[in-house]
């Protein structure tokens, strides 16, 4: 899977990409990280690539020229290796939809994703009319630019894609695999802190242990996450009948705590 990411500060994206697991599926040509810096495609010859906001305001805005010349090398560059291709871009944005467990699971569908990193007051809107598919945030706060989000996505979408993670993180049970937060989980030693590990985890009844664990995660979802609590809820009626939590009550009841 090929990532490109437009921006300002390629060495940090790509520094920071590096060091981190993912810098084994690059190794391994599973993924692709390219930084393409937006000034190196400015047309003037201080390589400027912003200025004044028409109709006033403080700050300066990205120009489009730049961003546009910089895409159009990149799709080129695609084009070359897949010539259908239809590359998704995404413009990392305060603006955008939040980015969800759900966008990284479609995304890591793709074979190229083209990022879009804004600066200064944001980006002029005809280029964004021109060349923007998807626009996404990473949360209801600002920062200073759109790497850090776009580094986020990449680490989320990645780490999806087969091969990049070895077979033990893969498999792991996550968070927002299903819809739960995660069940706490325990190493050794047995004791720490005169804290004990919960006796069903040492117990070996691998049925207890999961029940255990999913109401742990309910437990969880319910108190940390309440609004992904109701959907879970909403979602899977089948397993809050009367019966069912009848059935996980009695394991419970039988697990010494
Ligand atoms: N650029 C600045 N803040 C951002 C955010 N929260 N998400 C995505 N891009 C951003």
């Amino acid at each position: 899977m090929h990532f490109y990411v437009m921006t300002l500060f390629p060495d940090m994206v790509l520094s920071g990409l590096r060091t981190s697991i993912l810098a084994r599926g690059m190794d391994k040509e599973l993924i692709h990280v390219e930084a393409y810096n937006i000034r190196d495609y400015a047309d003037n010859k201080h390589n400027k690539v912003d200025d004044y906001t028409y109709g006033g305001g403080a700050g300066m805005l990205m120009q489009a020229q730049p961003i546009y010349s910089c895409y159009q090398a990149i799709l080129k560059v695609i084009k070359e290796r897949e010539p259908d291709a239809n590359p998704r871009v995404v413009y990392v944005t305060p603006q955008g939809s939040v980015f969800s467990q759900g966008m990284a699971r479609d995304f890591a569908k793709d074979d190229n994703i083209i990022f879009l990193c804004g600066h200064y007051e944001g980006i002029d809107e005809r280029v964004l009319e021109e060349i923007v598919t998807d626009y996404v945030s990473i949360g209801d706060y600002v920062l200073t630019g759109g790497e850090l989000p776009a580094m986020v996505m990449i680490d989320a979408v990645a780490r999806l894609v087969p091969g990049v993670l070895n077979n033990e993180e893969s498999a792991e049970t996550e968070s927002f695999d299903d819809g739960l937060l995660e069940y706490p989980q325990y190493s050794r030693p047995e004791v720490w802190m005169e804290k004990r590990v919960p006796p069903v985890l040492l117990s070996g009844n691998h049925q207890n242990v999961d029940v255990w664990r999913f109401q742990k995660s309910l437990e969880r979802t319910k108190e940390r996450r309440p609004e992904l609590y109701d959907k879970y809820v909403e979602e899977h009626p089948e397993q809050f009948t009367p019966k069912a939590i009848k059935k996980r009550n009695r394991i419970l009841d039988k697990i010494e705590d």
